[in-house]
């Protein structure tokens, strides 16, 4: 796997993008939750082939605003969204036992939901791919740190994990999106950094964390919904 990287600048995004499609597509795909760093990765995707592939999870608790951007992406770039829903079963269950909000009152619970809203989902979007390709950035918390732009994805049977944004700042993804006008979030407009569920995210307040309004009641070792467990076995140098 190392070979196929070489000579491949890691600090360009378009350049990661270009060679994952060389060798990934159609079995690669961008996990979208429709954050800013998300619609950055969906614009260099499409300006390199129109017919990349995008999945969504839809946990079916998603802000209004987060479908409304969802729309606005998928008219500005023509862009089939592969949408994916929790098993109606397992929904059912959780709310009839547990009630609307369990993820509130202990990590376990949080992590129940997440579980069967979330990474259920994920799994059954990665069981058909080589390689996804998410809007991850080390500098978006301390549990991503040692991100690096290309990983093989040993939580996901060793597909290989795509960061093309992972050196970027916050404001190298805003510069991006105003230059190119791309469309984005109305969260962001009322203070959120960081686009997740409705009920397990805030805005912040100035100077907190930019994932400070994920699970804010939780310690920051524990804000990972499972989608994105550190489990890395390789990655190429840079
Ligand atoms: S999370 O693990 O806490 O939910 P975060 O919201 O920071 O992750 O998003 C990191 C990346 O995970 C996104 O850039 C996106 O690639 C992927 N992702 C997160 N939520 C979703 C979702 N609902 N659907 C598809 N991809 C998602
Ligand atoms: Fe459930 Fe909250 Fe996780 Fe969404 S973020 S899946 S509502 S616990």
């Amino acid at each position: 796997m190392n070979n196929e990287w070489v000579g491949v600048d890691l600090t360009d995004a378009r350049a990661v993008l270009e060679r994952a499609l060389e060798l990934y597509h159609p079995r690669i795909a961008l996990a979208s939750s429709f954050s800013l760093e998300d619609a950055v990765a969906l614009d260099i995707l499409m300006s390199i082939r129109k017919d990349a592939r995008v999945f969504a999870l839809d946990t079916g608790r998603l802000n209004p605003e987060t479908y409304e951007c969802a729309e606005a992406l998928r008219r500005r770039y023509g862009v089939r969204i592969e949408w994916y829903f929790p098993r109606h079963d397992a929904v059912e269950q959780l709310e009839r036992e547990k009630g609307l909000f369990s993820f509130r009152e202990s990590v376990e619970n949080r992590k129940e939901c997440c579980g069967i809203r979330k990474v259920e989902p994920l799994e059954r979007a990665l069981s058909s791919l080589d390689a996804w390709i998410t809007g991850l950035r080390r500098e978006q918390s301390v549990t991503r740190t040692d991100l690096q732009p290309v990983e093989t994805d040993a939580a996901h049977q060793n597909i290989a994990k795509i960061n093309p944004l992972a050196g970027w700042t916050l404001h190298d993804v805003w510069t991006y999106a105003r230059e190119k006008r791309i469309p984005y979030n109305r969260l962001y407009d009322i203070g959120y950094t960081s686009i997740g569920c409705a009920p397990c995210t805030r805005a912040i307040e100035p100077g907190e964390d930019q994932r400070a309004g994920r699970w804010w009641w939780e310690n920051p070792e524990h804000k990972e919904c499972g989608l994105h467990i550190n489990m890395r076995s390789w990655s190429p140098t840079i």
